[in-house]
């Protein structure tokens, strides 16, 4: 039967509209007392943030703005701070929720640990022929749930937590969690406001949800509600559901180091050299050609040479390209730059039958949340180049199904030297620069020099180096009130 239209009230408020932040507190547990973790839920339900209360709080937020143009009185605007949780396979298991959500294979039910060497992550095989992935230890034990506690500064958030902590007893004799990892991002200061730790704006492109995001902006493509919310049209595993999965969304969860002082050596070593470009506008020039887009958000399929720092955090022209006419060609943009590599708009579409084409992106959009964690660069660690103080993206990603976007976009893409498939050029793309890998082994890109896009450049490490991760399913909000919550 076909579900009812979409009520913005049982959504949880991180994955449509992003709960508001500027910082954000990630608490990872391991349920120690099944049954009364599922009573204390019917608690924690009242303070799930939904999608319609974020939705609401921007309105006011506008509306506030707008008085304050006309200078009338709005009533002071009060801040939320958030709260959704998601659970892991092992966390349904352990609260006895036995119902499928997920068909197999898929990586949700084994979990990201599992799926590590897949993705290309660092490890060893240990004696029992185990790929051990070189995480933190957390993340190598079972984790069954995630709280995601959001804000305007940190003590609204640190009480929101302890708020949620007692709730459980974790404060208590009777616990019914354990902690076993707290990750506590922030917003970056000043300029750097939205821009991830190498210094790029990011969060730009999302895609649009049907009915949801009704005023997409130039260049946002809009995909049906089911590439990212369960059971809805588009979600291709729909019908072998349970009903109660409706609504809810996989979320696909990374620990990135970034190593912030060695990829600006990388960009100062090795700066492209064309015709009238200083070294610094060279290394500049590097930079924004792994990434896709300048530091400013400015996309170089639109500006190549120069960066536009107008052009870059203006929404209604950030988004406006689709790497058209490109198909055999990196002279705007690399085949490998980052942007490119997770979403190449035209280069499926404009793929002859041929070779495979016209292929459609939507399966493999994703929605992208997370924030940044760790310190500022130190002076000391500008001057050695070298991390000394761990920081990098708590990555969290939405979609309705972990193999059709997560792990594709990582596995098939950026790991996939041979991807974007070009028409006519021979030219290999090789790696993303920023996530590609293959288990720690040498990277090399193409198309960094656009004057000789053919030429192979070697990238020395890993900038980027993942430390843990995790698969959830942030179930919907009747869901953890009639289904989860005894
Ligand atoms: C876009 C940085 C990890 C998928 C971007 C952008 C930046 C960025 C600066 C451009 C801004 C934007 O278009 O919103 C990073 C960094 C990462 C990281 C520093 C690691 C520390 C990942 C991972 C994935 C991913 C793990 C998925 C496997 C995407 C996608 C886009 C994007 C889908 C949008 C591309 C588009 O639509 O044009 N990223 N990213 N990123 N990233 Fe990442």
């Amino acid at each position: 039967h076909t579900p009812a239209p979409l009520d913005l009230a049982n959504v949880q408020g991180d994955i449509l509209s992003g709960l508001p932040k500027k910082t954000q507190t990630y608490v990872f547990f391991q349920i120690t007392n099944s049954n009364a973790f599922r009573t204390a839920l019917a608690h924690l339900v009242p303070l799930i943030t939904s999608t319609k209360e974020v939705v609401g709080h921007r309105q006011s937020i506008a509306d506030n703005k707008a008085a304050a143009a006309r200078n009338s009185h709005e009533p002071p605007l009060l801040e939320i701070v958030g709260v959704n949780v998601a659970f892991s396979q092992i966390g349904l298991n352990t609260m006895g929720i036995k119902d499928d959500i997920q068909a197999e294979p898929n990586p949700f039910k084994a979990g990201q640990l599992k799926d590590a060497q897949n993705l290309g992550d660092k490890g060893v095989t240990d004696k029992s022929g185990n790929f051990v992935p070189d995480w933190i230890d957390a993340f190598k034990h079972p984790v069954h749930g995630v709280f995601i506690i959001s804000g305007h500064d940190h003590p609204s958030v640190s009480k929101k937590v302890h708020e949620v902590e007692h709730i459980f007893g974790v404060d208590g004799q009777h616990p019914s969690f354990k902690e076993v990892l707290k990750v506590v991002g922030d917003v970056r200061p000043g300029k750097e406001k939205g821009h991830e730790h190498f210094g790029f704006l990011d969060g730009i492109s999302q895609p649009a949800v049907k009915d949801f995001d009704k005023h997409p902006n130039p260049g946002q493509e809009t995909v049906r509600q089911g590439i990212i919310l369960v059971g809805r049209d588009g979600d291709g595993d729909a019908k072998s559901r349970p009903t109660w999965a409706l609504d809810g969304s996989f979320v696909g969860l990374r620990y990135l180091f970034q190593l912030v002082p060695e990829f600006n050596k990388f960009l100062l070593d090795n700066p492209i050299d064309l015709p009238g470009l200083t070294r610094e506008k060279g290394s500049e020039l590097l930079g924004a050609r792994l990434m896709g887009r300048w530091k400013s958000g400015a996309p170089i399929d639109i500006t190549p040479l120069q960066d536009n720092l107008k052009l870059g955090p203006n929404a209604k022209e950030n988004n406006n390209f689709r790497y058209q006419g490109e198909i055999d060609s990196q002279t705007r943009c690399p085949f490998s730059a980052h942007t490119r590599k997770t979403n190449p708009r035209a280069d499926l579409e404009d793929l002859p039958p041929s070779k495979g084409g016209p292929v459609s992106n939507e399966t493999r959009r994703i929605i992208r949340r997370g924030i940044q964690f760790g310190p500022e660069l130190t002076e000391e660690e500008n001057c050695d180049h070298k991390t000394k103080h761990g920081r990098g993206l708590l990555f969290v990603s939405y979609q309705s199904n972990i193999s059709n976007g997560f792990q594709f976009l990582q596995h098939s893409w950026a790991n996939n030297t041979q991807f974007p498939p070009r028409d006519k050029s021979t030219v290999i793309p090789g790696f993303d620069p920023i996530i590609g890998q293959a288990d720690g082994a040498a990277r090399h890109v193409t198309g960094s020099n656009p004057q000789a896009a053919g030429n192979q450049l070697t990238l020395p490490i890993d900038f980027v180096v993942p430390k843990g991760g995790e698969y959830f399913f942030s179930p919907s909000i009747p869901a953890l009130r009639d289904t989860f919550a005894l």
